[in-house]
């Protein structure tokens, strides 16, 4: 039988609509239309008449398949915005949240305060920070990762979206040359005594993007005692609920003269700034 558009986006929301919350199939249903096989919600509204080809309707089955799976939508698709840049994204990388604009904004505001010439995006995954600091400052931006293959994927987008930085495979500040300058990190930050609770999307991210000891503090801790040993001027971190506290804490014990809280838009600690 022949399928319209019309009838596909009906079809499709109600696909979705079996394993998310009717709100979230519909605004995935466009996304899918759009992003996935490129046709803009006018072009539909001209269209919806239009015979759907049989190729288009195969590619949505087999998305609706691994979708239904648990897989999210992104690595589906292969790619992502934030700050309205597109990310290639894959399973090898964490898929960037809305939520780490706020550090992006943070580290725009901190380092223009400080009148940094550098910055060093630690944990950079698909390079959406480093990214964002290069094409928006002209600092010089460095990131690393331990993942090589988080590394080659935030290499790609930087070159496709013409980012110009230095990229060091390793653990933290380990393999970053002085002087580092502002230091921002969106590293592993949740307790893996979570994980039986956790969204089932989240378990075809990479483990080693997500968990980290000590209660998901172990990496940001010890990110906090490299940067203030290395005399960074500031450092910026992602970081999960109720975290802000003992973060504090131990950023304040190690020397850092101020460290301030900010909550994201649902009240919940996300932001760790340590200044020296
Ligand atoms: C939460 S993801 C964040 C990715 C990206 N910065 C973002 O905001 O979307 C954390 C990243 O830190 C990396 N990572 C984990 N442990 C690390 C370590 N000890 N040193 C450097 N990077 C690490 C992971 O490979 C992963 O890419």
């Amino acid at each position: 039988m022949v399928q319209t558009y019309h009838q596909l986006r009906l079809d499709l929301s109600a696909a979705l609509a079996l394993f998310l919350d009717p709100l979230e199939a519909h605004a995935e249903c466009i996304r899918w239309l759009e992003d996935g096989l490129g046709h803009s919600r006018s072009w539909l509204a001209a269209h919806g008449t239009d015979p759907v080809p049989t190729e288009a309707r195969r590619r949505v089955s087999a998305w609706v398949r691994r979708r239904r799976k648990g897989e999210p939508w992104a690595y589906i698709l292969g790619w992502t915005l934030f700050r309205d840049r597109r990310f290639k994204v894959t399973p090898d990388t964490l898929i960037p949240r809305s939520e780490t604009d706020l550090l992006v904004e943070a580290a725009l505001d901190v380092g223009r305060r400080l009148k940094v010439d550098r910055s060093v995006d630690v944990g950079t995954g698909s390079g959406i920070i480093a990214v964002s600091l290069a094409l928006e400052t002209d600092w010089q931006v460095t990131a690393s990762d331990l993942s090589p293959a988080a590394l080659s994927v935030a290499r790609g987008n930087a070159s496709m979206l013409g980012a110009v930085i230095q990229f060091h495979g390793g653990s933290l500040l380990d393999t970053i040359p002085d002087p580092l300058g502002l230091v921002v990190a969106n590293l592993p930050y949740v307790d893996p005594a979570d994980q039986p609770t956790l969204q089932r999307e989240l378990a075809f991210e990479p483990a080693s993007a997500l968990f980290a000891p000590d209660r998901g503090l172990a990496l940001t801790a010890a990110l906090l005692a490299q940067a203030r040993a290395r005399q960074a001027p500031a450092c910026l971190l992602e970081i999960g609920a109720g975290q802000g506290g003992e973060l504090c804490r131990r950023a304040l014990s190690l020397g850092w003269h101020k460290a301030l809280v900010h909550q994201d838009l649902a009240g919940h600690d996300r932001l760790l700034v340590a200044l020296a």
